[in-house]
């Protein structure tokens, strides 16, 4: 991870690219968190994501996108279960990291309700749960259905699940619940189950368990609910979607009824009318953190009266009503035993500090970013000291943080505990993959050094050259399935892959990619022998399956032989040249031989959208002749599809302004998106009087009752898909 830039310094062609990487980068961190139950960052890494996602959507409004993630929460229902569409959607919180936000927050309630002369405002204060929401419907007080957040839309059917919860009553208690009413609240693991679980599984041989949050999840996403039995899950009631009526006037006094009816509440909610109050419950409920049994992240704010609620509204996604204060990063001190040195697709060199493992908040950390050289030597990349200006060697005791990073952080060096043969770090002035000189690049605008050291070999680099490979098969580029980061590295180690016009070339190698292969699946066999005695048997079964697959893999790499041009030119590897430049550079030159003639003759025509930063990489591309011969020689294999913006005279969407609202089976957003351009119709990202037709999908929400309102042309993705196929 490179070091955040300030915003305002950002081109706009840089903050495309920025926010490219960062939607890419959200979009999996939610689908691994929300469907795969294995988060691939920490919760703090992603809130830092998103704000950063968000502050610079704000910096720089003309590149919000039809997709953007503002205001979307999770990821799209998992297949599996059916999927239930929210009435009322599921929605995510604002966050709080210190007292001044919760003043801020307060001061904005104040604001909003200043004409109201003489309104205490009252707000509520209670533990936010660290599990994972679930909605219950109830009929006439039976429990009818349940489902996950799923994407705060759409979420998935696991009533069969939530009927194994104890805490959950089939029957509501009492009297005097609505009609309907859909109770929303955290499903949880105690600490006690959680390790329960861990014991019963590692006496079985069984499969380890990270953290309690994520077994919660996986087990109430279990087929079979039996399992979800086993797991003694928990449940607190805490809101409410779609109701026959308000169970109460206030958020207190709802809880207190959901509590009679016969759910768990939280026992730490109070009322609280002042700053000082809330922040005082939130130390209260801080201090009892550890005793509680069960994770929670932090302290929600809720305005206490609904009608109050109802007129401060929703943001994107958020309600303003409410707040979750969440508690500092976890810290740990251990030591820094090694540095190693990673080399990324552009070259890059990348520290990663190797520690004594330790755990922190729950999780066992060993690896931390160093970020690059001078971060080692004690200054961030405007040459400010950090951490007291404190140099960072081996040996050194070091407090780590997980906060705000995709991977930990070191916060601070225990200088006392350094030992007194530690000397400062050597940062490599050579790439320790191929050897050739690591420089540190001077910016031509700014004159200044780069923080980051480069190796200078590029495609001769092994490490480039295979992160480039890796890039060239992803999802954004030439999306070739079968071929993952796994298969690039195991196919380039036994020399099958060299540059990317390989790949299409490697069914020529056919009897090398087998043995290739099947080494691999012999030498995990023996691994998982040594380990558990008995899998060999279902790994090698599972080789037989390898040889159709690998039928399968020609023939997908086959398929991708005509690739879309944006697709292409992103998978060239440019520096700075994400999905949305790609797509720029794809709609401008419609050709990849118009691309390739004018990064030759060294001449961009001015294109908006595309700064100096990205100008110059692409001309720094093209004035690489080994790059010109290895893009030439991959032309001999794959022909890039034109890219079509000449508009169908006949399409009847030509000229028509279209919203794409709801989930798309059929396509991405991103790709529905350049299929109406080329139709010679215009996206936009919201319903207004010049809107003409709005595709919704499954989940449509507010724009879609919006252009029923303005009597719109309304289309199901079929629909659309017919008439622009006419
Ligand atoms: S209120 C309209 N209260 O936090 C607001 N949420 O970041 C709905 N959560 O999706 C949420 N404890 O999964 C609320 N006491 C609490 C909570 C809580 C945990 C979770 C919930 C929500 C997420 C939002």
């Amino acid at each position: 991870m490179s070091e955040p830039r300030e915003i305002e310094s950002l081109s706009e062609a840089e903050a495309r690219d920025e926010l490219d990487h960062l939607q890419t980068a959200l979009t999996a961190a939610d689908l691994a968190y929300h469907q795969n139950d294995a988060p691939e960052i920490t919760d703090a890494a992603y809130d830092a994501m998103k704000r950063r996602y968000l502050q610079l959507e704000n910096a720089f409004p003309e590149l919000r996108t039809a997709d953007s993630l503002a205001g979307k929460v999770g990821a799209p229902a998992a297949d599996g279960f059916a999927k239930i569409r929210h009435e009322v959607p599921m929605l995510s919180l604002g966050k709080a990291y210190s007292e001044a936000d919760v003043v801020e927050f307060v001061e904005r309630a104040k604001r909003f309700f200043e004409r109201d002369k003489g309104l205490e405002l009252v707000f509520t204060a209670e533990p936010k749960i660290d599990g994972l929401s679930a909605s219950l419907r109830y009929e006439n007080g039976v429990f009818v259905r349940g489902a996950t957040r799923g994407d705060g839309t759409v979420g998935e059917d696991i009533t069969e699940n939530l009927r194994t919860i104890a805490d959950i009553p089939k029957h509501l208690k009492g009297k005097g619940w609505p009609q309907t009413i859909e109770i929303r609240g955290e499903v949880y693991m105690t600490y006690a189950e959680f390790q329960a679980l861990k014991a019963r599984s590692a006496a079985a041989g069984g499969q380890d368990y990270v953290n309690p949050r994520n077994t919660a999840a996986g087990s109430l996403r279990q087929k079979d609910a039996s399992i979800t039995a086993s797991r003694k899950l928990r449940f607190f009631a805490y809101a409410w979607g779609a109701t026959s009526e308000d169970p109460a006037p206030t958020q207190f006094d709802a809880v207190q009824k959901f509590a009679d009816w016969g759910f768990a509440v939280s026992p730490l909610m109070v009322r609280a009318t002042t700053v000082d109050a809330l922040v005082a419950q939130y130390r209260e409920i801080e201090a009892q953190r550890s005793s509680l049994g069960y994770d929670i992240d932090g302290v929600v704010y809720k305005l206490d009266r609904l009608d109050l609620q109802r007129r401060w509204g929703f943001v994107t996604g958020e309600p303003r009503w409410a707040i979750a204060h969440k508690f500092p990063a976890e810290q740990a001190t251990t030591v820094l035993r090694q540095i190693d040195i990673q080399v990324g697709r552009t070259g890059t060199l990348a520290p990663v500090g190797r520690l004594d493992p330790v755990t922190v908040g729950g999780v066992t950390v060993v690896n931390v970013t160093l970020h690059n050289e001078d971060y080692i030597k004690g200054f961030d990349s405007f040459g400010v000291p950090i951490r007291d200006g404190v140099d960072i060697r081996l040996g050194d005791t070091v407090v780590i943080q997980r906060a705000g990073d995709v991977i930990p952080q070191i916060v601070r060096v225990v200088i006392e505990k350094r030992p007194a043969s530690a000397v400062p770090y050597e940062f490599p002035t050579t790439c320790p993959v191929c050897g050739s000189p690591a420089v540190r690049e001077v910016n031509e605008k700014t004159g200044k050094e780069d923080a980051r050291r480069r190796c200078t070999g590029e495609l001769i680099c092994a490490a480039q050259a295979v992160e480039q490979l890796k890039h060239f098969v992803a999802r954004g580029a030439m999306d070739i399935e079968g071929l993952g980061a796994e298969n690039i590295e195991l196919f380039f180690e036994k020399g099958l892959l060299k540059s990317s016009v390989d790949i299409f070339r490697l069914h020529a190698k056919r009897d090398a990619v087998q043995q290739a292969l099947h080494d691999r699946r012999e030498a995990q066999a023996l691994v998982r022998e040594t380990a558990s005695g008995t899998k060999r048997k279902k790994v090698l079964a599972a080789q037989d399956r390898t040889y159709e697959g690998l039928d399968k893999l020609f023939a997908n790499i086959d398929a991708r032989r005509e690739p879309e041009l944006d697709r292409f030119i992103l998978a060239l590897g440019i520096r700075h040249v994400g999905e949305t430049i790609g797509a720029l550079f794809a709609r401008t030159f419609s050709t990849i031989e118009a691309f390739r003639a004018a990064g030759i003759a060294g001449e961009l025509p001015s294109i908006h959208g595309i700064g100096e930063t990205v100008g110059s990489a692409v001309l720094g591309f093209f004035a690489n002749e080994r790059n010109v011969a290895a893009l030439d020689d991959l032309l001999t294999e794959v022909h890039p599809k034109p890219y079509l913006v000449t508009v169908s005279a006949t399409s009847e969407v030509a000229g028509k302004t279209v919203v794409f609202t709801g989930s798309l089976e059929r396509m991405s957003r991103t790709e529905a998106k350049a299929m109406a351009e080329r139709h010679g119709a215009r996206v936009a990202g919201s319903i207004s009087a010049s809107t003409d037709i709005l595709v919704a999908g499954p989940g449509a929400g507010s724009k879609l009752k919006k252009a029923e309102e303005l009597g719109l042309q309304v289309l199901t993705e079929d629909e659309w898909f017919e008439l622009v196929s006419k």
